[in-house]
């Protein structure tokens, strides 16, 4: 019997919820229901009706992304039967759903007058788990107590379960239009994301272990026995402690999309974790295999799943000192606590920021500055500009923020001082509300309405009122979604005169001609600041 082996470098760990790839809003236990009333079950629905529909809408490449499951017509019995399934074992779910609604009517009915009266009138099942307010227009609105409700059943732990399976290449189909049947080669996990067998597994991608034990520890089926003992290997990995940056100053590292390694001798820190699979590829590029042992700090700037990526957290997660998330309003529907969801996940160590809080870290700090935009004006606050003071250097992740109001920049300018390094996402033609927003709105928005409050970022003239605004010495565009091992999240197929790209490359124009150092990362790269560079 083989005892000690290595998990390979290109296993990959799927979230699901109900059969659907699991991100931000499929967590929380106020907002899970919505969308699989609202999205999932509607999505199932209509592929069992008329397949067909589906099948063509998906020939058509302005269609991918649309409401169309991306399975061929054949396998329309496997999603009625999951259709079934969903709508058996999700019944309080539903139930959940329209107590939503009834809650929504009797708010919108509020007159301004004392809300005391209604409490009884609230639906049982939201009784006690909501607190009703008015704002000082006397709008009328619920605040729901996330802690007492992921400690209810209403929080459905059985509904997640993970797929696990090996990656030998960039492609892979769009997740969140089409759930995930069980699929030749993936073994299915039914097991709850924050099992700590999901840590033993991943772990073993750098300490050898016994397949046998974890396989026992995640209750592999027999059936299952030959394809799991295919995740292993005997080859060692390449030491992580030779990933380690130990030289003077700051490394930085672009892994992909808005995830950058930031390193000093004395700390590791992430954005927004989303890593490439290591694999035979013609597109070098820095993968699992080549992040340190330990990664001192997380920092995450929004719940979008391309920011917010699950199926990298659990993998990392053993390995993670501190996640730091941008605080939540507090028990808004739309705003759900990114702390409260990573800790229901297994994130014992989560930092919550407000604007302008501060954590000492070794040989600087970190702190969360105001990001804009980029959420349809919804009220989330659960989104934030993360500024790394490190070795004498200011870093600024400012994710998908968009200058709305410009002048926010010469506050924050004033406020913290010169910036050495800028990183700014510049997708500026994104979807329109609905397509994130949606399945949280009880009723649906007028198509006007919708197509003007969308899920934009920066544009050329919006990034210049930053930059000119904060005078950073260097500029970098990332998180454009064009690397492609983030193809089942994003379907941003560039073109080369797409008005994102063209904005960008105008961008660093701008930036060349005003002698700022600048670039738009792709694929990989690497820079230094202070006495390594
Ligand atoms: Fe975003």
């Amino acid at each position: 019997m083989r005892t000690a082996q290595y998990l390979k470098p290109n296993v990959s760990i799927e979230p699901l919820y109900n059969q659907w790839y699991a991100w931000w809003y499929l967590i929380p236990p106020q907002t899970a229901p919505m969308f699989v009333a609202n999205l999932h079950l509607r999505i199932m629905k209509s592929f069992v009706t008329a397949p067909d529909v589906h099948v063509a809408a998906l020939q058509n490449p302005a269609l991918a992304g649309g409401p169309y499951i991306n399975y061929p017509a054949a396998r329309a019995g496997e999603i009625e039967r999951l259709l079934d399934r969903t709508v058996k074992d999700q019944a309080a779910s539903l139930r959940f759903v329209e107590a939503l609604a009834e809650l929504d009517k009797l708010l919108a009915a509020a007159t301004g007058h004392s809300l005391e009266p209604l409490y009884p009138k609230v639906p049982d099942l939201l009784q006690g788990y909501v607190e009703l307010t008015y704002d000082l227009n006397h709008r009328a609105s619920a605040r729901f107590i996330e802690p007492l409700l992921y400690r209810s059943p209403h929080y459905r732990e059985s509904s997640q379960s993970m797929l696990l399976r090996l990656i030998t290449e960039d492609k892979r189909p769009y997740v969140f239009s089409t759930p995930r049947l069980d699929t030749e080669g993936a073994i299915h996990l039914h097991r709850a994301f924050r099992d700590p067998a999901v840590d033993a597994l991943f772990r073993m991608r750098l300490e050898p272990g016994s397949p046998d034990d974890v396989a026992a520890q995640l209750g592999i089926e027999p059936r299952d026995a030959a394809l799991f003992a295919q995740l292993f290997t005997d080859e060692a990995p390449r030491p992580p402690s030779a990933n380690r940056y130990t030289g003077d100053g700051v490394r930085i590292r672009y892994l992909g999309h808005a995830c950058v390694l930031i390193e000093s001798r004395d700390v590791t820190i992430l954005t927004d974790p989303v890593i490439s699979y290591d694999f035979p590829t013609e597109l070098p590029r820095f993968t699992h295999a080549d992040l340190p042992e330990r990664i001192d700090y997380v920092l995450i700037t929004h719940g979008h799943a391309d920011h917010l990526m699950l199926e990298t957290l659990l993998q990392l997660r053993t390995r993670i000192g501190t996640i730091v998330v941008p605080r939540s309003g507090g028990g808004y529907l739309a705003d759900p606590s990114l702390g409260q969801l990573l800790r229901a996940v297994g994130f014992e160590r989560v930092i919550e920021l407000e604007d302008f809080d501060r954590i000492p870290i070794p040989g600087g700090a970190l702190t969360g500055l105001p990001f804009f935009g980029e959420h349809c004006d919804l009220n989330i606050r659960a989104k934030t500009a993360h500024l790394v003071q490190l070795e004498g250097k200011a870093m600024l992740m400012a994710a998908d923020a968009n200058a709305i109001e410009p002048r926010l920049y010469d506050h924050v300018h004033a406020a913290v001082g010169p910036i050495d390094v800028m990183f700014l996402g510049m997708e500026s033609e994104g979807a329109p509300m609905s397509w994130m927003y949606g399945p949280l709105l009880h009723t649906p928005m007028a198509r006007k309405m919708d197509q003007s409050r969308r899920v934009n970022g920066s544009n050329c003239e919006r990034a210049i009122e930053i930059v000119s605004r904060l005078r950073p010495a260097q500029v970098y565009v990332y998180a454009m979604g064009r690397e492609p091992w983030l193809s089942h999240v994003m379907v941003l197929d560039y073109h080369e005169e797409a008005p994102q790209l063209l904005g960008a490359r105008k961008l660093l124009q701008y930036c060349r001609d005003h002698g700022i150092t600048t670039g738009m990362p792709y694929i990989r790269d690497e820079l230094f600041l202070g006495a390594g560079a």
